[in-house]
């Protein structure tokens, strides 16, 4: 049984079904803090399965230890979190305890019920400022922002428990930039208020909720002036949990890896594709830099593919059309 935190969010509920579809069992845990309980029964929808929820904080270690003990969790997926860059920024001692200490509540449920397995959700942004490119899983870590600083900080704390006790089964996956929905259009990315994020913004523009996208900076040192990143499609994302998960059970110690498609795609290449792919043109601003921004940084996805076999599947027009599809299902509703 796995226990997944933040399970009812964008990427924890695409990991609850890719999960699902390989015949596993799961139970979500979450807040509800960026998330809404409708999408319990919408996954039931989607895998013709019951999908179990408790609703409760991941700084609750009693509730934590009791969800363990009652559906008999062996492995965990730990995606609670709070993911805002600015508002880290603006709050970090929030983000600390949310995200750091969290997980440390987490962590000592787990030592309670004498669960073993964690795949940690964690973030490029671990890098910081580019030594070279693609990063590797060697390049040095040093995040720009408390968000960073708080997944860099859960990353030491699994890897010294996992020099502690040598049964632990640890693997913390570093996220490039998650995009597009589950294919049936049902689950996806719906950010509360107006969007941080380039996809959720363009399709918000598409469907004529937004006026126009700002693009963030034209002069940058890529191909056509906008920032370069790795999107990868949030079910290859899942669908590497799953995998992570597999290669845990005759793997433990503590690993780190990448999950990014390995080719970056800049703000132009996003729009164009969206456009072709929905028919919608996209109207845009050129606005200033946005504070804090890299210009371009994408994975090296070799050690994925070399310890795991993990590929990812889904081109760029997927990540569009699968995006645009759930955008016209959230009109529906
Ligand atoms: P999300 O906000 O959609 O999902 C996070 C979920 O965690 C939400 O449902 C929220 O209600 C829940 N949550 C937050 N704090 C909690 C707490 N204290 N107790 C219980 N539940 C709590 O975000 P997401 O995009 O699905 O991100 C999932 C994880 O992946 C996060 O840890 C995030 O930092 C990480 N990540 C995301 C990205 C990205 O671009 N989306 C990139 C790298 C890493
Ligand atoms: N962009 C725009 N207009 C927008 C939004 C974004 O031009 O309205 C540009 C940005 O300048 C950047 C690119 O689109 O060049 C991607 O921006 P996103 O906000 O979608 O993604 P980021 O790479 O900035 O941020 C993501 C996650 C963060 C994480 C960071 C580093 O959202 O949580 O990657 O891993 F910290």
């Amino acid at each position: 049984m796995i226990l997944i935190t933040g399970g009812t969010g964008f990427i924890g509920s695409h990991i609850a079904v890719a999960c699902l579809a390989a015949g596993k069992q799961v139970v979500l845990f979450d807040n509800l803090s960026n998330s809404n309980i409708e999408i319990i029964d919408t996954l039931e929808k989607i895998t013709h399965q019951q999908v179990s929820f408790i609703r409760g904080d991941v700084l609750d270690q009693d509730l934590l230890t009791t969800t363990m003990q009652d559906f008999g969790v062996d492995e965990v997926i730990h995606c609670a979190g709070l993911k805002s860059v600015p508002e880290s920024v603006d709050n970090p001692l929030r983000y600390y305890l949310n995200n750091v200490q969290g997980s440390l509540c987490l962590l000592r449920a787990m030592q309670t019920c004498e669960v073993k397995t964690i795949v940690f959700s964690s973030s490029a942004t671990v890098y910081g400022m580019p030594s070279y490119l693609p990063y590797d899983e060697a390049h040095p870590t040093n995040p720009m922002n408390p968000y960073g600083s708080t997944k860099l900080h859960v990353e030491q704390m699994l890897r010294e428990l996992a020099q502690s006790d040598h049964s632990m089964k640890i693997m913390c996956l570093r996220y490039f930039n998650p995009v597009g929905a589950h294919e049936s259009g049902l689950i996806g990315e719906n950010p509360k208020g107006i969007p941080n994020n380039l996809m959720p913004y363009i399709t918000r523009v598409a469907q004529g909720e937004l006026p126009y996208l700002n693009i963030y900076g034209t002069d940058y040192p890529t191909k056509d002036g906008t920032g370069e990143r790795d999107y990868i499609h949030v079910m290859d994302l899942a669908e590497g949990h799953v995998m992570a998960l597999d290669y845990l059970k005759s793997h433990p110690g503590y690993g780190v890896v990448n999950l990014g498609t390995g080719r970056p795609y800049t703000v132009f290449d996003l729009v164009n594709t969206f456009q072709e792919i929905s028919g919608k043109t996209i109207p845009y601003e050129i606005a200033p830099r946005r504070n804090g921004d890299l210009s371009s940084y994408f994975a090296n996805p070799s050690l994925a593919k070399q310890i795991m076999g993990y590929e990812t599947k889904r081109d760029l027009k997927s990540m569009c059309a699968s995006a645009w599809s759930f955008q016209n299902q959230l009109d529906i509703q």
